[in-house]
């Protein structure tokens, strides 16, 4: 057997989804972690997290009854997605990430040092720490409200484009998941990413575009990416699309 270089391991799924790309490429570990980063792991992960069990009804997975259930992939360090659920305590958000350390990150909002990692963590927010493609595949048909792409991994090279979460071939994936008039929220300041992101929805019939913008409107939460792309001199782009 092949040892996979850690941190790099592809996430394989049990059943593979037609025309998505099986493997996700990407970091899975960064710094190693401290003590009570790995207790966080241990001890509040397992209880935050998403069980397979609830996939067919997402909604129970939270404490509160949520009136529309929502979904970020990637993360990243947890800023946007602990904002966002603290300010919908009505809403069940399903925090999605692979990379270990930025789930460390959100966890350690949720649960702040001083406090037993067995903290209740927010009730209206639950874990998914594999590829997200995997539960949008999994969920029922239209189970989310809105979905978040915030300044997704660029792979600007073009023959990385595989790589990218937009692509034709997740289209439907993220359609099925959304009802009629469901939203897709999508960040980006790459150029590269952007003018994607546009040749890539010009040429799809599932999604109308409901906005297109390069100031953050003001319902939309920071992420640590955007203070990036500001501070090197990159202008984000903000778009909603509307699922038909
Ligand atoms: C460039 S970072 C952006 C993080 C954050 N959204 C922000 O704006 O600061 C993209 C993140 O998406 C995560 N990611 C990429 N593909 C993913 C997938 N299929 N499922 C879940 N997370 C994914 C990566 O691990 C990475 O942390």
């Amino acid at each position: 057997m092949t040892a996979e270089r850690p941190g790099t391991a592809p996430d394989r799924p049990p059943a593979p989804v037609e025309g998505v790309p099986d493997r996700l490429y990407g970091r899975r570990r960064g710094h190693p972690l401290r003590a009570r980063q790995q207790a966080l792991l241990d001890a509040a992960l397992p209880r935050l997290s998403l069980r397979p069990e609830q996939l067919g009804d997402p909604a129970a997975a939270f404490t509160i009854r949520p009136e529309q259930v929502w979904l970020e992939i990637g993360f990243g360090g947890g800023e946007h997605a602990d904002a966002l659920a603290r300010a919908h305590p009505g809403v069940g958000l399903i925090a999605s990430e692979v990379f270990e350390n930025g789930i460390c990150s959100l966890l350690s909002r949720l649960v702040p040092e001083g406090e037993e990692a067995t903290g209740p963590g927010l009730p209206n927010l639950r874990f998914w720490t594999r590829d997200a493609r995997h539960l949008l595949a999994a969920l029922p048909a239209g189970a989310l409200s809105r979905l978040y792409l915030m300044f997704p991994d660029p792979w600007p090279k073009a023959r990385h484009s595989k790589r990218r979460f937009v692509h034709p071939a997740t289209l439907p994936l993220v359609a099925r998941a959304l009802p009629s008039g469901g939203e897709w929220r999508i960040a980006s300041d790459h150029p590269v990413y952007q003018a994607w992101v546009e040749e890539v929805m010009a040429a799809q019939a599932l999604f109308d575009p409901a906005l297109d913008t390069t100031e953050r409107p003001a319902d939309w939460f920071p992420t640590r990416y955007e203070g990036k792309a500001h501070r090197e001199g990159r202008t984000p782009r903000y778009w909603i699309w509307r699922r038909r």
